[in-house]
């Protein structure tokens, strides 16, 4: 069977940073490290007064198309994945596309173009789609292009204010890819949940420590139906693990949760019994209680071995550099993850084609979906191809009254005129409303 994966990907991010220890913590009287320690984040991304969805999602596929000397004609589908749409019937991969033909001569009227919502898990469910239209032998010998694209916005005050960011992945969906091949074998694990939503209203109302459980509750399900389907899974096994990443500290539970799983009735377990005990088996409990609080206790003497956090280190700290500096890209989180891993194995000069990653993604809602993914012999080039490192050094470092206002022109209930802080170069940028109340962009050269 042809191998279909992740051919190349760009990544864009909003030009503009908010520092959370300097800035934002020194504003709320909080200690920094509850950010950079707690919540594990240093910066958020925030867009410039030009930027938005549309723009971050069409500068990212223009450097994409650009790079991998693509026309118009080599693309026969564009799903854009975002939970930050502004209009409830016209999809922005349209506007994505009215961007992209004012720099090509081409079009894309035989594309088809859609828009797939499920909070934060969308992107990769848009990435289903492309391999199944490709593997269907739907797609004509094109690519499809992928664009996660969010502004990740918080009401003033909301604990979420801190986890915020903006920014677009674009990816290059094919046969043969140079970056990644998608297994056939996924997991969900999927249940009707309250914890985060947005019911026609543009900021979420979160019940955020509940989000939290429901996170690690739906990932671990998806686990467990991954492994149904492609057998159990080992530590060893992968390496690395990129995960949705609201923030890292969620990661850090999702990690542990996840070594957990993969090392009962093995030789880790064994090997760790002397130091820490065997796992509490929930048979040898009575009732529930004293089980979840049993296994409480094993996380905890678990996180602390020497086996756990070099494995840790190893595996997942290293998806988490780019998240880090920009907060949560909803629906391109768990892409940057994929990319701050292989990005890490370039700079170590590590040999990884033909490694496996596992990919955790997830969605408020709420669901998890888990597959595998087998790196490809040309991801080094591909991950010396980003600028994403660069593109973090340049943004404009705001000031807390600045960040006041960057948030007031990003919300849909007031109309603040603000001028840019950086010149744009070389991109598309929102040009103001039509006759329609349409939103229009131009391309500054
Ligand atoms: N030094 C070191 N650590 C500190 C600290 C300090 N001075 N002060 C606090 N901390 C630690 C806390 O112990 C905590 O860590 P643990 O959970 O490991 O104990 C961490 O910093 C955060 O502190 P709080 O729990 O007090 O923070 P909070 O209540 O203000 O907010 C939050 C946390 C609820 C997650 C909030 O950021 C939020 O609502 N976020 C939005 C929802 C979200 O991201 N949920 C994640 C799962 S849902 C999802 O993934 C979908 C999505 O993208 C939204």
């Amino acid at each position: 069977m042809t191998a279909v994966g992740i051919d190349a990907m760009e990544i864009w991010t909003g030009k503009l940073k908010l520092d959370l220890a300097e800035t934002f913590a020194a504003e709320k009287g909080e200690d920094p490290e509850k950010y950079t320690k707690g919540l594990g984040l240093f910066a958020s991304s925030f867009p410039d007064a030009h930027e938005d969805i549309v723009t971050m999602g069409a500068n990212a596929a223009h450097r994409l198309m650009e790079r991998k000397g693509l026309t118009p004609a080599d693309i026969g589908r564009i799903d854009v994945a975002t939970e930050s749409a502004f209009d409830n019937s016209k999809p922005v991969s349209t506007y994505i596309a009215g961007c992209l033909e004012q720099v090509y001569e081409e079009d894309f009227h035989h594309a088809n173009k859609g828009e797939r919502k499920f909070a934060c898990i969308a992107g990769t469910q848009s990435l289903d789609d492309a391999y199944n239209w490709i593997r269907a032998g739907r797609n004509r010998g094109r690519s499809a292009l992928v664009v996660a694209t969010d502004t990740a916005l918080y009401a003033r005050g909301d604990p979420g204010e801190a986890t915020q960011g903006a920014g677009a992945v674009a990816m290059l969906v094919t046969e043969d890819p140079d970056l990644v091949e998608l297994s056939t074998e996924q997991g969900y694990g999927s249940a009707d949940e309250t914890d985060f939503l947005k019911p026609n209203q543009q900021f979420p109302s979160v019940d955020g420590k509940r989000s939290m459980q429901v996170y690690l509750a739906r990932m671990r399900e998806a686990l467990e139906d991954f492994e149904s389907v492609a057998g159990d899974t080992h530590p060893d096994d992968f390496a690395f693990i990129p995960y949705h990443t609201p923030f890292p500290g969620m990661v850090r539970k999702a990690g542990l949760l996840g070594y957990r799983h993969m090392i009962r009735c093995t030789e880790v377990e064994d090997e760790l019994a002397d130091e820490i005990g065997r796992q509490p088996r929930e048979e040898e409990f009575d009732d529930r209680e004293a089980y979840e609080e049993a296994i409480r206790g094993y996380m905890d003497d678990l996180k602390s071995t020497d086996q756990y956090r070099e494995w840790y280190a190893e595996v997942v700290e290293p998806t988490l550099s780019i998240s880090r500096e920009v907060g949560n890209w909803y629906t391109g989180s768990v892409h940057i993850a994929r990319a701050a891993a292989l990005q890490y194995a370039a700079e170590e000069d590590r040999d990884v084609t033909g490694d496996r990653l596992l990919v955790g993604s997830y969605g408020s809602g709420a669901q998890a979906e888990i597959h595998a993914e087998t790196i490809q012999e040309g991801w080094r080039e591909e991950v010396d191809a980003l600028n994403v490192d660069e593109q973090i050094r340049n943004r404009y470092d705001i000031s807390f009254e600045e960040y006041e206002q960057v948030h007031d022109r990003h919300n849909h209930d007031k109309s603040i005129e603000l001028a840019a802080f950086t010149e744009p170069d070389g991109e598309f940028v929102f040009a103001g409303r039509g006759a329609m109340d349409e939103r229009t962009y131009d391309y500054v050269e």
